[in-house]
């Protein structure tokens, strides 16, 4: 299997409960390498860019909203197969519909204030990283 890097956020509900710790400790668990991590409170026009495919659909103001309601905290993750386990180890984005055990379905509170974001695709992944830190950020 490949080595793979992918966008990782953790959203303001989870800053606000102060568990990004724990949310860490998943993803570390789950053999995830925390290769770049900041702390940001985005700017409207950060989380609008960053959330760009989903412009046209009905929740986007709102998510825009949401993710700019507080400090998040952005990391770039490495590890065998990274996209796809981090989607694993994140669960469902909807956490009435994930598998036990996921953090969203421990920590998340709704569809919106799901506590974390992952990339979903390798082209994704490498838009978002690239939005979010420059090359020299990242250190494996
Ligand atoms: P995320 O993985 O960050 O990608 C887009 C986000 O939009 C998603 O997690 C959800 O938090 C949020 N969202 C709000 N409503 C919906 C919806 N109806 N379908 C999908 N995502 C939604």
């Amino acid at each position: 299997m490949a080595i793979e890097r992918t966008l990782s956020i953790i959203k303001p509900d989870a800053t606000e409960r102060n568990i990004t710790g724990l949310i860490v400790a998943r993803l570390e668990g789950a053999g995830l390498r925390v290769v770049a991590q900041q702390r940001v409170w985005w700017k409207k026009k950060h989380a609008e860019e960053f959330y760009e495919m989903h412009k046209k659909r009905p929740f986007f103001d709102d998510l825009v909203k949401f993710m700019v309601s507080g400090p998040i905290v952005i990391q770039v993750l490495e590890g065998e197969d990274a996209i796809k386990k981090n989607r694993e180890v994140m669960g469902a984005t909807n956490p009435e519909e994930a598998d036990a055990g996921t953090i969203r379905k421990d920590f998340a509170i709704s569809l919106e204030k799901n506590s974390v974001h992952g990339s979903d695709t390798p082209e994704n992944a490498k838009r978002e990283i690239d939005l979010c830190f420059k090359k020299s950020e990242i250190v494996g």
